[in-house]
């Protein structure tokens, strides 16, 4: 039975049909990683700030925000996707765990004590179950704005941000930009609100900063890795930057930076021009500017080479006693690993057709840079199997036991129409070896589970 209420910092919501935040989240919520002294997330987040000099860092904003917060006032249409509740981990109808720190954006532009901040924190997204997936992890967000109403013309508060630019400088690396600053369909500059040369200053010293940045980080992780592994040090192929068009609710045009490192394109982060309104709402609307998203983990698994998400969370020295936020950064040094139990379990679902398998972001091999996109998912109450049932299911049951789950077999029947699904349970716990009995108990656990809460007919 559900609970009629949820409790999170001393505060309690009330239940209703949309409640769906597990307690193996719960439990989770207030660890602060991003903050924790010498962990490697809070080490890659002050990479980043030291950045931005000059900037605020907010990296206190509590993980309960307000569904306006989360989706509303970043112009999030009432049917994104992004909503649904096989998604995002909502308290109730109101309340959500925030899927991004975007959720406070209007709040720090509407408190205007800075022109340019971050924020930092833990988010909250329903995912599938893998090596670089885990439904917590942190992103780090920033934004500048200027003042519009400070300058005479359209063509002085340009020069302006022209100049700020010409101060930054190049950032020494080689950059593909193909396409123009606008796409009239995909990209579209705001012009209800926005001159030309005003969005085009924005976005060159948007992408010059974001260049900086994404060279600082490549840097470091190119001198961590040379300084471990001796094959590493032959002459690599140096760095390339390159700008693909994206699209955000919250800003346009939008881009996606991608990083050319030692032989593949990394997605890095997400960014453009914020969108007019979101500025108009939080009352500064003569401010202009730029922000941009990133999530920390694949950064951090990058720079310190850690090979499972799981193991941010650890509290094993083995672990956690690998880093030092006052030396240069250094490669993590895996700890042997304990042998996995691969398990199959095969079902029949209830309604045929009516499964949602796959969803995009968690099956890619590269998620966005934001960490795991929001993606296509049914309209909040339709009744139906989702992937991200079972994987729900499976962290209620064996928690952080499990390294991976898979999709082997899909299969739909050719007289019933009934579809039949094969996953394989990887379990592995980071801590210990699993015997032979206590893989077997979970996953018998597991397979009474699927029937108990989706009527599944296992095969
Ligand atoms: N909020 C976006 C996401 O989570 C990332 C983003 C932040 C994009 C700020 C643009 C500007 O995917």
């Amino acid at each position: 039975a559900r609970k009629r209420s949820l409790t999170i910092d001393g505060k309690s919501y009330p239940s209703d049909s949309w409640t769906n935040a597990p307690e193996n989240i719960l439990i989770q919520y207030g660890r602060r990683l991003h903050v924790q002294p010498n962990h490697p997330l809070s080490i890659a987040r002050q990479l980043i700030e030291s950045c931005f000099p000059g900037f605020q860092h907010h990296n206190s904003l509590p993980g309960v925000v307000t569904v306006d917060q989360n989706f509303d006032s970043l112009g999030f249409a009432s049917d994104h996707p992004g909503r649904s509740k096989t998604d995002t981990y909502y308290l109730n109808q109101d309340t959500v765990l925030r899927t991004h720190t975007s959720a406070h954006e209007v709040d720090v532009f509407r408190a205007n004590t800075s022109n340019g901040y971050t924020i930092c924190g833990d988010v909250y997204r329903r995912d599938a179950i893998d090596r670089t997936h885990y439904p917590i992890f942190h992103q780090i967000e920033g934004a500048l704005t200027w003042d519009r109403s400070a300058f005479k013309s359209s063509e002085h508060f340009s020069q302006h941000i022209q100049n700020d630019l010409a101060r930054l400088g190049s950032a020494g690396v080689d950059v593909e930009d193909p396409n123009p600053t606008f796409h009239p369909e995909r990209n579209p500059l705001q012009a209800k609100h926005h001159a030309a040369e005003e969005a085009e200053a924005i976005a060159a010293h948007l992408k010059r900063s974001l260049e900086h940045m994404a060279v600082a980080i490549f840097t470091a992780a190119d001198k961590a890795l040379k300084a471990s592994d001796h094959a590493a040090q032959e002459e690599q192929e140096p760095l390339k930057i390159r700008w693909v068009e994206a699209f955000f609710p919250h800003t346009s045009p939008s881009w996606e930076l991608e990083v050319w490192w030692r032989g593949d394109w990394l997605e890095v982060l997400g960014c453009g021009v914020i969108e007019q309104p979101l500025l108009i709402r939080a009352d500064v609307p003569s401010r202009m500017g730029w922000a941009f998203g990133l999530g920390l983990e694949r950064l951090a698994m990058l720079l310190f080479g850690i090979p499972d998400i799981r193991l941010f969370w650890s509290k094993d020295q083995r672990f956690l006693g690998q880093f030092d936020e006052n030396k240069p950064i250094k490669r993590f040094q895996p700890f042997s690993k304990y042998p996995a139990a691969p398990r199959d379990v095969a079902f029949w679902i209830p309604d045929a057709g009516a499964a949602v398998v796959e969803t995009p972001a968690t099956t890619s091999s590269s998620p966005s840079p934001a960490g795991g996109q929001i993606t296509a998912a049914p309209p909040p109450d339709t009744p139906s199997f989702h992937e991200n049932d079972l994987m729900e299911v499976v962290r209620d049951t064996a928690g952080d036991s499990v390294e991976d789950v898979s999709l082997i077999d899909k299969f739909t029947h050719p007289k019933t129409g009934r579809q039949s699904l094969c996953y394989r349970i990887t379990y592995r716990s980071l801590e210990k070896t699993l015997t032979t009995e206590e893989a077997n108990d979970l996953h018998e656990q597991i397979r009474r589970e699927l029937v108990a809460r989706f009527g599944v007919e296992l095969r």
